[in-house]
């Protein structure tokens, strides 16, 4: 399987492929504060919902070693409070950055202050390593999902974005699922969707699925009605930014026009997420904030301008999915038809 260095601790710095240069180029960037790393959050030079909190955890961890070379500060939370604060405002819908950034906080109480850099690392490479450990998780239960539910046969699936091991700490949930059916099932065939309009799925996810040899063929979004009905689709995977407590899933832009079609066409619509994307906190998708980006995202195409001067532009980075659209969410804690508020209790409750 391809590996990359998404958001890694590289000789006292965090170092992440820029996901902007794919896949023409692979660049790898450094960076030696948690401004540094909010921004780099914030550019999207890396993105996907569990990386940015990885990247972001290393944020605070290269931050106490920042400031711990400036002299050991009076209050770690005071000194590490600014740093934080602009790691939080990077990017708005995935909560995997405040559920990162609030177990760093977590660790920092009664903790010795000349301890502080070190743990903070060993954190950070803690949440790095369990989310690849819950892609894992999250892939073969959910490739066992679909051979139970469909039987052993030649499956043909559709993704949207990128949920890959660009978008986690390695292996990737909607990927991760794609990764573990390929193990068995006879063949698998993906449809990847562009992703219009920062093309996630022409860029990312198709680079990333033809590195592992996995067949992949490229639609623009607004192929994907005619796609199930001409050729036929047996699931739709996604993964999900935030998910609220009764099972509405944020996720990017396009998927829930995506599970309309699906239960259309009488297409299982699968969400992966580990708990880590699940917000509690959230009672209903209604609460979830939705990001709005530039308006030349939609305006001009690889810098050239290609709509008409004047037009107004409305720019969602995501939408939400209803609980009812979904058939079933997988998590590393096992997979969940029909999610609702008590399914999903019941997922952390199984975690104790
Ligand atoms: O704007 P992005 O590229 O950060 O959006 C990413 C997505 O919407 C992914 O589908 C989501 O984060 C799940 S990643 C495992």
């Amino acid at each position: 399987m391809a590996v990359f260095d998404v958001a890694v601790w590289r000789a006292g710095k965090v170092r992440m492929l820029d996901q902007r240069a794919l896949p023409l180029q692979e660049i790898y960037l450094e960076y030696g504060s948690a401004q540094e790393v909010a921004e780099a959050i914030r550019a999207m030079v890396v993105r996907g919902a569990p990386a940015i909190g990885c990247a972001a955890a290393f944020g605070v961890a290269v931050e106490a070693f920042r400031l711990a070379a400036q002299g050991m500060p009076a209050s770690w939370e005071e000194a590490l409070a600014p740093g934080m604060a602009a790691l939080r405002e990077s990017r708005p819908t995935a909560v995997n950055l405040v559920w990162a950034l609030q177990r760093m906080s977590r660790l920092l109480q009664g903790l010795e202050a000349d301890r502080v850099p070190e743990r903070l690392l060993c954190e950070a490479e803690a949440i790095r390593q369990e989310d690849i450990e819950s892609c894992r998780e999250m892939g073969r239960l959910g490739a066992d999902y679909l051979l139970v539910r469909g039987g052993q046969r030649p499956l043909t699936l559709l993704t949207h974005c990128n949920a890959g091991a660009l978008a986690t700490a390695g292996y990737g949930t909607a990927l991760g699922v794609i990764r573990a059916a390929v193990d068995r099932f006879t063949q698998v065939r993906v449809y990847a969707s562009e992703t219009r309009p920062y093309l996630q799925g022409a860029r990312l996810t198709a680079w990333e699925l033809l590195r592992d040899g996995i067949e992949t063929t490229l639609i623009t979004d607004g192929m994907a009605g005619h796609l199930m009905q001409s050729r036929g689709v047996d699931a739709v995977v996604v993964g999900a930014d935030r998910v609220a407590a009764n099972g509405d899933a944020a996720n990017k832009i396009g998927t829930y026009s995506l599970s309309v079609l699906a239960a259309r066409h009488g297409i299982p619509f699968l969400v992966v997420c580990p708990l880590s994307t699940i917000d509690l906190a959230t009672p209903t998708g209604a609460g979830i904030p939705i990001e709005e980006r530039a308006a030349e995202e939609v305006t001009h195409y690889a810098g050239q301008r290609t709509a008409a001067m004047g037009v107004q532009v409305f720019n969602p980075a995501f939408d939400v999915t209803p609980a009812e659209l979904i058939t079933a969410l997988v998590t590393e804690e096992g997979v969940v038809e029909g999610p609702d508020a008590a399914k999903i209790a019941g997922l952390f409750a199984r975690r104790g």
